[in-house]
């Protein structure tokens, strides 16, 4: 059989760990030919591909980023968009697509596949693990660590300052990443976009703190936190050329607001995309593998309009239906019944 494969949305680690992967079963296992698609959606309308080949993608599962290229935006973008998915796949003489991508990309895929009859199979995509339909997405344990490495070495220089260091992170509209690397980087405070923050109650928690003579402090902040209602203001948010709500630089207000509050001196680090460049974790080699794996059979059984998950370990497949349009929240029982155990 012959399948496109195509990387869409921000790039993560474990994309080229995937591909590998389903090349690696489709090629050597089934024979068959695996064309990639470069830069995304764009590749496919304009039949621009890379040849990839089990010899092509050899050394390629530490190396972050995609070889494939990405872009946002989609064949929903434009009059003609469909269409030109459709011949490229016709004339290509293609069985289906495999996208690999995020929220954005699997709502395309499921919108393709719905409407319009294409093909698709989704393998969820993601550093801000904000996916439905799958307990954890790659690169999300890879964004966790790089985040946690940072608290780490923000501890001493806090410490040795007496500082408060206000950590923002990524995540869009969820703190999974803030969460678990609040948590695993010993955080005194860790601000979320579920919950709204009053920034009166952070700056007691730290005024706590100092009192019990722990002068230096690491507050994590989500890119998406929001302080709640008639707190403090914040300005309008903007967009991007596809639509998407600009996040970041809430961090910066957050230690300001600090610093002039409390008196304690007091910076922002903004984190920013080294989260998402660099080697994977081995968790999220391993996790792109069994994804990349399982697109294969999934491919070749013919479900398409579905997704690859991991459902309680094990390797799944659910329909995409599940988690387009959607976007997966924290598990608030692991920030009620633990995380908020250990922040101030
Ligand atoms: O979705 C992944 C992500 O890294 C988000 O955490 C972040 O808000 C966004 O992408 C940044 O996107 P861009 O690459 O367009 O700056």
């Amino acid at each position: 059989m012959r399948f496109g494969v195509l990387t869409g949305g921000g790039d993560c680690p474990g994309l080229n760990a995937v591909i590998r992967a389903i090349i690696r079963k489709g090629e050597r296992v089934f024979g068959d030919e695996i064309i990639g698609f470069v830069d995304a959606w764009e590749g496919v309308m304009s039949r621009r591909t890379l040849p990839i080949t089990v010899e092509t993608m050899r050394g390629t599962l530490p190396r972050g980023g995609t070889v494939l290229g990405t872009t946002r935006g989609s064949p929903l973008d434009s009059p003609d968009g469909v269409d030109r998915v459709r011949s490229t796949i016709s004339e290509m003489g293609i069985d289906g697509l495999i996208i690999i991508g995020g929220n954005g990309s699997l709502t395309v895929g499921e919108i393709l596949f719905r409407e319009h009859g294409i093909p698709v199979l989704g393998v969820p995509k993601t550093i801000d693990n904000d996916i439905e339909g799958t307990d954890l997405t790659f690169g999300f344990n890879t964004a966790v660590q790089i985040a946690t490495d940072a608290i780490d070495r923000l501890h001493t220089t806090a410490e040795s300052h007496d500082r408060v260091m206000v950590v923002e992170v990524m995540g869009r509209h969820s703190g999974w990443i803030a969460t678990h690397a609040g948590l695993a980087g010993g955080a005194a405070v860790a601000l979320i976009p579920e919950r709204p923050f009053d920034i009166v109650e952070v700056c007691e928690r730290l005024v706590r703190r100092h009192s019990r003579g722990r002068f230096a402090s690491i507050v994590v902040v989500a890119e998406g936190s929001q302080p709640a209602e008639g707190t403090i203001d914040v300005p309008d948010q903007t967009r991007d050329e596809y639509g998407h709500i600009r996040l970041g630089g809430i961090g910066s207000i957050v230690a300001a607001e600090i610093g002039l509050r409390t008196g304690f001196e007091t910076r922002p680090v903004l984190l920013g995309h080294v989260q998402r460049g660099g080697t994977p974790t081995a968790f999220d080699r391993v996790l792109s593998t069994r994804f990349g794996v399982a697109a294969v059979d999934a491919a070749r059984e013919g479900k398409w309009g579905s997704m690859v998950a991991l459902r309680d370990n094990n390797i799944v497949t659910v329909p995409l239906a599940e988690a387009a349009g959607r976007s997966r929240t924290v598990d608030l029982d692991l920030v009620s019944n633990v995380a908020e155990m250990f922040f101030a």
